[in-house]
């Protein structure tokens, strides 16, 4: 695996981090993206992580690939880099060929953007994707989304992918007003690894190792005023992770509201800060006292806190928490899960059928899809589509009409 961390961890080459359909979804870190790689399982699974994001408010976006006896399986494409792909070459040298690509989401876009590019880096790979896919503002057949009609498998439809070592749990379909939401996780038997892609995540205090690449969108969001240099310290760090989890999380969390204008011009344009990397001291952001509070309900102190992101909760599962313990009934009923590799935030976590179960109890008992506080924003959200009948009162039901 040396080789591996050499090419992607040690050789900053722009030229082999370079994604040129960026314009596609234009997020953070846009046309170059630095790729950050780990061994999950010794020999069996490996992760690929790279930075997407608005404005900074930048979280890890995660491939998974594990090792089958027909060989490699992609799941949740990235942006195919060089480097990314020379890493992908040197692990096929090791333990054989890409084999199939997994698009396990009908709804992530972040995970899907990629897929008609990594299909053509693995011409002969089988393409499996989560029924449902949609594309907006049209439909559009698959193959005008370039993924060739021939070696396209749907789930479910055209079977299961890989039964000899997954087993395979459908969250959803919801109907989503758009599209819809249907999430396949998929369960290593022998490994006893759970891969899910935005249902379930883990967070924790300390930023993700992919921005020991580049901390600036850490410490961008660490300060208070536009006037404030960049300072990159280890508190700075974490504080900046605590709020862009916070963002990532409420899209407006409760403790933050958007100065004006002239405020925000106010604190621009300060010599030492008429540069990009700072967006020229401009600071749309005042953070108020209780936003650390919010914070500490999503991170872990010492371990990754396992959690529905509330993004998910909020304006994807309103009205569908009975689905969301259906689905962890279907997880705990599994042989033994040990650990969980989810598409975002820290992997892997540890977490057994027991977890799974007081996560359950924890719904049934808890507040589902608040709209106070931290909540407001995407309760306000929800609420408008709601009223404007955008999204439907009952998304399981409609899915299934
Ligand atoms: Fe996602």
């Amino acid at each position: 695996m040396q080789e591996i961390v050499d090419t992607l961890h040690k050789n900053n080459n722009v030229i082999k981090q370079k994604w040129p359909w960026w314009p596609l979804l234009p997020l953070y870190p846009y046309g170059v993206k630095r790729t950050f790689f780990k061994e999950v399982v010794p020999n069996q699974i490996w992760s690929f992580e790279q930075l997407q994001g608005l404005y900074y408010v930048a979280v890890p976006v995660r491939l998974t690939v594990v090792r089958s006896p027909q060989g490699l399986v992609l799941i949740n494409p990235l942006p195919p880099t060089i480097e990314l792909v020379q890493a992908l070459k040197l692990l096929e040298r090791k333990y054989g060929s890409v084999c199939t690509i997994i698009l396990p989401t009908a709804s992530g876009l972040e995970h899907k953007i990629s897929m008609p590019a990594m299909a053509r880096v693995f011409p002969k790979a089988q393409l499996w994707l989560c029924p449902g896919q949609w594309s907006f503002p049209f439909q559009l057949p698959l193959s005008w989304l370039g993924l060739p009609f021939h070696r396209t498998k749907i789930f479910y439809e055209d079977g299961l992918p890989h039964q000899d070592i997954f087993t395979w749990i459908s969250l959803g379909p919801l109907n989503i007003g758009l599209g819809r939401f249907q999430e396949i996780s998929c369960f290593h038997r022998k490994l006893k690894t759970l891969i899910v892609t935005d249902a379930l995540i883990g967070i924790e205090s300390e930023p993700p190792e992919l921005f020991q690449f580049d901390p600036t969108p850490l410490l961008f969001h660490s300060r208070e005023k536009g006037d404030e240099p960049l300072l990159d310290t280890p508190d700075n760090r974490r504080k900046g992770w605590s709020r862009l989890v916070l963002f990532s999380s409420f899209l407006k969390p409760g403790n933050l509201s958007i100065p004006s204008l002239a405020d925000i011009l106010k604190t621009a344009f300060k010599p030492g800060l008429r540069n990009l990397e700072s967006h020229f001291g401009l600071y749309p952001f005042v953070w108020h006292k209780g936003w650390g509070d919010s914070a500490k309900k999503l991170i872990g102190d010492d371990k990754p806190l396992l959690q529905i992101a509330p993004v998910l909760e909020r304006l994807v599962f309103p009205r569908a928490k009975n689905e969301f313990i259906r689905w962890l009934d279907e997880l705990s009923g599994l042989s033994k899960i040990e650990q969980l590799v989810s598409a975002h935030y820290s992997s892997p976590i540890q977490f057994t059928n027991k977890d799974c179960i007081d996560l359950k109890k924890r719904l049934i008992s808890g507040d589902w899809a608040c709209s106070d506080g931290d909540w407001s924003f995407l309760g306000k959200v929800d609420r408008n589509l709601l009223k404007r009948g955008v999204v439907p009162e009952n998304p399981l039901i409609s899915s299934k009409d």
